[in-house]
């Protein structure tokens, strides 16, 4: 048994390809580099549905846009109770409402739902009313649009085309072999994506981010990087942003964010000296890693990065989760088309290590 399916493939892809120790990603025959910062979450969608929706057009942007006007209707069923839970679980109770199916509609909703209902939740907790989306606008100038109520400036919404296209598909993470597995029951896209935003929260997958600018906020000063990491470590918590399952070198998603957010720099996203204090924070954790744990390469992930560019782009870091599944949406859907494509149910064994059976008395 391999503790954590380590090492076991459960899966053939066509979508991407995760090489933990060259420290590259490749999406459906394109280089990470080749793409972040170049294509919009629009291109990559086309790119990861193509062959698996039939009916996909040229063009998919128009109809996510169509999509984001027609699930926007949800919103007015936010309450009080919903607004108590954390974004991404009000996210997920709204998602919950869509009508499940495995056609492309269903799938642009989904892919409409998380853009649609984060930014309005945010704003209903600021006690401010939701913006409508613009279905004439991409899908990343109208997110940042309806979380601000102001259109957003080009650079910034290339800034979280670069974000969503980079987390858009990662191999047979967690959240996606959840939504995998869900596929594979013929439960439907509905209840597949549910299933990866379930495993995306939990703080050792897409969870990570918003601690990451809890923890710069506690260091506060490069001087006290090193005595703040290594106290953490002495109290058993790990450090947020660092160490990855497949990656044995430095996760290539980390310096696409990186370059994203110094591009941001040049406009007045960025505080003076946020990233320099970033990069500081970053090598002191490195070099704490390294002499605590030589046996292990623990590098930075891509929630480093992550955390600052959302912060950059006015994105509360309690619904950093959230913006993370308006990328990862695309890949569960792809992933689950293409499950359902090859068709059987995923069913493995598990081996009994309890009692043996006792007669009752
Ligand atoms: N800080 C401190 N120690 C860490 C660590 C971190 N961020 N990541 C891993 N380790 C240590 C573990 O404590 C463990 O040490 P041990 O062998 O002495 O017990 C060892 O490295 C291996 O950890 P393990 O949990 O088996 O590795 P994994 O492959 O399951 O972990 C993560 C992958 C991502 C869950 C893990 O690195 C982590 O928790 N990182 C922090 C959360 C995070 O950034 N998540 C976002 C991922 S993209």
């Amino acid at each position: 048994m391999s503790d954590g399916l380590e090492n076991v493939v459960a899966a053939e892809t066509v979508l991407s390809e995760v090489d933990g120790l060259a420290g590259r990603l490749v999406i459906r025959g394109r280089s990470l580099d080749d793409l972040a910062g170049r294509a919009t979450f629009e291109d990559v969608v086309q790119l990861l549905f193509d062959g698996f929706y039939v009916d996909l057009p040229a063009d998919v942007a128009p109809a996510l846009g169509a999509a984001r006007v027609d699930v926007f209707a949800q919103v007015a069923v936010l309450d009080a109770g919903l607004l108590a839970l954390d974004p991404v679980e009000a996210m997920r109770a709204l998602t919950a409402r869509l009508p499940d199916g495995d056609d492309l509609s269903t799938a642009l909703r989904l892919l409409a739902a998380p853009a649609v209902f984060i930014p309005a939740v945010v704003r209903a907790g600021q006690g401010l009313a939701p913006v409508a989306p613009d279905a004439t606008v991409t899908h990343s100038a109208d997110i940042l649009r309806m979380l601000r109520g102001a259109a957003p400036t080009a650079e910034e919404a290339r800034a979280l085309d670069a974000y969503l296209v980079t987390v858009s598909d990662h191999g047979l993470n967690a959240s996606t072999f959840a939504a995998r597995v869900i596929a594979s029951t013929r439960a439907g896209l509905t209840s597949a994506v549910l299933g990866g935003i379930s495993a995306l929260k939990g703080p050792l997958h897409g969870g990570a981010p918003g601690p990451v600018i809890e923890m710069l906020d506690a260091i506060g000063t490069p001087g006290h990087a090193r005595a703040w990491l290594e106290q953490a470590l002495d109290s058993g918590e790990r450090l947020m942003g660092f160490g990855h399952r497949i990656y044995k070198v430095r996760d290539p998603r980390a310096d696409a964010l990186k370059g994203a957010v110094r591009r941001l720099t040049q406009g007045s996203n960025v505080a003076p000296g946020r990233l320099a204090f970033a990069e500081a924070v970053e090598r002191a954790a490195l070099d704490i890693l390294r002499e605590r744990k030589p046996d292990r390469s623990l590098q930075t992930n891509v929630e480093f990065y992550t955390a600052l560019l959302l912060e950059a782009l006015a994105f509360p870091p309690a619904a950093f989760t959230g913006v993370f599944a308006m990328g990862r949406v695309a890949g569960w859907l792809a992933h689950a088309r293409e499950q359902l494509a090859g068709g059987r149910l995923i069913r493995p064994q598990s081996v009994y290590v309890g009692p043996a059976p006792r007669r009752a008395a």
